[in-house]
């Protein structure tokens, strides 16, 4: 959020838990973007995407870090394994018409590279598809850490 924030997106920050949003906060304050329009919203992801289709409200780009397993706002049960797809559906319905990218992270055991970057291909057939391990990374000589995988589609004109 903060990083797509810098880069002057209006963005819309949501996490089921207020303590993480807290800390979001925070840390945009740290990065002098305090006064930037992002909206902080806590809630649950699919009670929040559901509203926001009805609403009509619309994303040029999102990016999804969901946990292996968490609670919603209101103690809603989220496990990867049976969310995820619900998850991305709405995801794509409130894309707007023309977007310009979808990066999903994970760091569940089993959601490989390759396992992230087909969830995304369901969606679209023309575009960019990217995916890698992320890590942590030390000065020289430091082993790197790995730290999930990730990959996105960019909305690339074919
Ligand atoms: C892997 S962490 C993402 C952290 C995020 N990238 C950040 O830097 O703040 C997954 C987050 O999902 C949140 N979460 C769990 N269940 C949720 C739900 N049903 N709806 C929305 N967020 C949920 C957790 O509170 C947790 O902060």
């Amino acid at each position: 959020t903060l990083a797509a924030a810098q880069a002057g997106a209006q963005c819309c920050h949501l996490d089921a838990s207020k303590g993480m949003v807290e800390w979001a906060r925070e840390n945009a304050k740290l990065n002098q973007l305090e006064e930037a329009p992002i909206r902080w919203i806590v809630d649950d992801v699919i009670k929040f995407l559901r509203r926001e289709v009805k609403r009509g409200n619309q994303y040029d780009g999102i990016l999804l870090d969901p946990p292996s397993f968490g609670r919603g706002k209101k103690g809603e049960l989220y496990k990867i394994e049976d969310q995820l797809m619900t998850t991305l559906d709405l995801v794509h319905e409130v894309l707007g018409e023309d977007p310009a990218f979808v990066l999903l992270t994970s760091h569940t055991p089993g959601f490989s590279p390759i396992v992230l970057g087909n969830l995304l291909r369901q969606y679209h057939d023309a575009g960019t598809y990217e995916c890698g391990e992320m890590l942590l990374t030390g000065k020289p000589g430091v082993n790197d850490l790995p730290n999930g995988n990730w990959a996105r589609w960019i909305n690339t004109p074919s």
